[in-house]
């Protein structure tokens, strides 16, 4: 299929989409919202895709949703189309999603980043959310994930002055998982989807799922739901396997079954 925003390429077992709109720094139209989905969901409909890295260029991730596809709109527009609700799709995506972020993660980008389940930057990376800037606060769920990701001190800071964060900064507080030289970033992030990807994909897929759930509930019902998909991992071939090959000091040979 042939996508206008965007570049998809397959690497063994992960799926690699790369934004595509150099011009404007990779910002997020309606375009691109409808690609990136295209693209995840057939993904996440073919067997032999393991996880999904997503990126942009070195100078930007993405520079923030598209101002002036936006900028025009009423009210009326906005909340009858229920404008942005469609990113939440983007977050039903059930394989794993890696952010390879270089550059700008600004408003939108940031926000695109914090729906993957984890981020690794490049030492150049910008995070920020200066829809203050324009007049508006951030509509993508930068004042929810941001503040349960860094905290309220950090997120207040970030919502309310628009500074920008640095690689270092975002790593410090928990916004990324790791900062790497930016000529490694994509094959760090790749390196680390084919190593997800070589694991059982429904034990993936359920981890996924109830780490999600740490941030949708209270710890008693997430330790329960943890629980229980736990116990239904002892269904798996895959759980026999993995535990088999660990006694017999052999590689396992996961057949996500
Ligand atoms: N939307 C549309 N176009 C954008 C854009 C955006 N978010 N960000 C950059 N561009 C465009 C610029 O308009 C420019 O296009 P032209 O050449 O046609 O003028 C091109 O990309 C290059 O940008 P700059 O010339 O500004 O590049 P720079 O290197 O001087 O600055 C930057 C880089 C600091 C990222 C600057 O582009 C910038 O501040 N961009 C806007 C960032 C922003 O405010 N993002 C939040 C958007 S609102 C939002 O995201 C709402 C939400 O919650 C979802």
């Amino acid at each position: 299929m042939a996508y206008e925003t965007i570049i998809v390429e397959t690497r063994s077992k992960v799926g690699l989409v790369t934004l595509n709109r150099p011009k404007a720094l990779n910002a997020l139209n309606s375009q691109v919202l409808a690609d990136l989905l295209a693209s995840c969901r057939a993904f996440e409909a073919d067997a032999d895709i393991g996880a999904i890295v997503i990126t942009g260029s070195e100078k930007a991730f993405a520079a923030g949703a598209d101002i002036k596809e936006m900028q025009s709109k009423s009210y009326v527009d906005a909340y009858m189309e229920d404008f942005f609700s469609g990113w939440e799709d983007f977050t039903r995506i059930r394989k794993p999603i890696i952010a390879a972020v270089s550059g700008y993660a600004l408003g939108g980008g940031c926000e695109l980043a914090m729906m993957c389940d984890f981020i690794i930057a490049s030492d150049n990376a910008k995070f920020g959310q200066p829809e203050i800037t324009l007049g508006v606060m951030p509509g993508m769920g930068g004042s929810q994930r941001l503040t349960r990701f860094v905290g309220k001190a950090k997120a207040m800071d970030m919502c309310l002055t628009g500074r920008m964060m640095d690689a270092a900064e975002a790593e410090r507080t928990g916004l990324v998982s790791r900062v790497v030289a930016t000529s490694d970033l994509l094959e760090e992030a790749l390196k680390a989807a084919a190593k997800i990807a070589g694991f059982s994909l429904p034990a993936v897929m359920m981890a996924k799922e109830a780490v999600n759930r740490a941030y949708e509930t209270t710890l008693s019902e997430g330790l329960r739901f943890e629980r229980r998909l736990f116990h239904s991992m002892f269904a798996l071939e895959d759980q026999k396997e993995g535990m088999a090959a660990f006694t017999e000091k052999r590689q396992a040979n996961f057949k996500n079954r």
